[in-house]
């Protein structure tokens, strides 16, 4: 259950830049008939290698099984789950943000997507923001648990809480917005599955405004598409990358126009901080265009082996900040990892950088 929500973000947002990053209620049901016009065909450019993922949940699927709200479960269902687990734990690491971590620095697996990594916003006036990533286990008081299916899907999506009270875009839903509708039911389908946790997260610090609206969604116009041309043998796998990296990697690699707001026309340039924590150090995503400040030079293989090992081209681990690697984003297929270094590797390139992540 939120406490409180997005604060003033259109207003700080206007003041940033003048931009009108802020959608009303209107615009957003504008946007989201678009979005789900273009998830109509990025279903079926995940179709086929993608539904296959996850399998091993999936065993036994041929047989009626009865998940933990005691509710008869098909084998379609089933199927939806193991979807849900692997997007949520795999593609797109919810758990980075709503898993706590423990005293050694991983995370705390009894508080499983119960909240919360806190971040630091810096503010245009100069203050910050401390904002907590939510419990979003089915507790019925600390988590989302009396939430229906829409107001879940909703949550992902449009960045509205139960109540209808906007979160900060630190979040990714404008992003998330473009994920289409069998995924994002896939992921409320198995966050219905775990368990219960009874974590309370600390509100945010500023309490908002009445009457904020939620950050506006991502236009599938606003995602870069592959150079490569359509009758490319590489083409279709660039594109079911597209989809991936547009729910999993353009938000940190993407700078903002004002805070949580991406510039998508330097989509993947990189120079994007993160500020986990007020006491945490700033970290800086690096450009993964194909531009000499970027992965100019790498292969396919070298970007795969980069998500599977959260190292850099010459095998040196990545900062604590990048959520590559085994227990994150290099749990995913190699089907959807090598989807996604074929996008990247053939992304428009554009100069920005070099980043360090931790400035020395
Ligand atoms: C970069 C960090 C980050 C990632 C990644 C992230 N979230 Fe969140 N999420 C947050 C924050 C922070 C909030 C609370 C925002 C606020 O309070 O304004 C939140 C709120 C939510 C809420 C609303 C919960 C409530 O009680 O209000 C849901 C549902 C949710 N996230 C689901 C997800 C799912 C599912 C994923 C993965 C597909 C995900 N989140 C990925 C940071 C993140
Ligand atoms: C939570 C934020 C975050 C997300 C999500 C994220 N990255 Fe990163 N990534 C970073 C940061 C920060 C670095 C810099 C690490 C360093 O320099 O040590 C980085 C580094 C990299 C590098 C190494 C670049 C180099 O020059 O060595 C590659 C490649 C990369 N990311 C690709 C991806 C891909 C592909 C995805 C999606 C599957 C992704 N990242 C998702 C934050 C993120």
């Amino acid at each position: 259950m939120k406490k409180f929500g997005l604060i003033g973000m259109c207003l700080t947002t206007a003041l940033a830049v003048g931009l009108g990053a802020c959608s009303s209620k209107a615009a957003t049901t504008t946007s989201d008939d678009a979005a789900t016009a273009d998830a109509a065909t990025d279903t079926d450019a995940t179709a086929g290698t993608d539904a296959t993922a996850g399998t091993d949940a999936t065993a036994g699927t041929d047989a009626i099984a009865t998940d933990m709200s005691g509710d008869v479960t098909s084998a379609a269902k089933l199927a939806s789950i193991a979807r849900g687990k692997y997007l949520i734990d795999a593609v797109f690491a919810c758990g980075v943000c709503h898993t706590p971590k423990g005293t050694d620095g991983k995370p705390d697996m009894t508080k499983y997507l119960a909240g919360s990594t806190s971040y630091a916003f810096p503010m245009p006036d100069g203050t910050t923001n401390i904002v907590n990533a939510e419990n979003i286990t089915p507790h019925a008081e600390q988590g989302i648990g009396t939430w229906t299916d829409a107001q879940i899907t909703n949550g992902i999506r449009k960045g509205v809480d139960d109540q209808d009270v906007a979160f900060w875009p630190i979040m990714p839903y404008p992003e998330y917005a473009l994920l289409n509708d069998a995924d994002v039911q896939a992921m409320v389908d198995y966050l219905r599955t775990i368990p219960a946790v009874d974590n309370v997260v600390p509100a945010d610090t500023v309490e908002p405004p009445a009457g904020v609206l939620e950050a506006a969604s991502a236009k599938d116009s606003d995602i870069p598409h592959t150079t490569l041309a359509s009758t490319d043998p590489l083409f279709a796998a660039a594109e079911r990358g597209r989809y991936l990296a547009t729910g999993a990697c353009i938000q940190c690699h993407t700078p903002e126009v004002s805070p949580g707001i991406a510039n998508f026309k330097m989509a993947y340039a990189g120079g994007r901080q993160h500020k986990a924590t007020a006491d945490a150090k700033t970290a800086t995503s690096t450009n993964i265009t194909p531009d000499a400040t970027g992965l100019a030079g790498w292969t396919i293989a070298d970007i795969v082996a980069s998500i599977k090992g959260n190292t850099d081209k010459a095998k040196n681990p990545l900062c604590d900040a990048s959520p590559m690697g085994h227990g994150w984003m290099g749990d995913m297929t190699d089907g959807d990892m090598t989807d996604i270094a074929t996008y990247i590797h053939t992304l428009p390139p554009i100069k920005n950088g070099p980043f360090t992540c931790y400035a020395k």
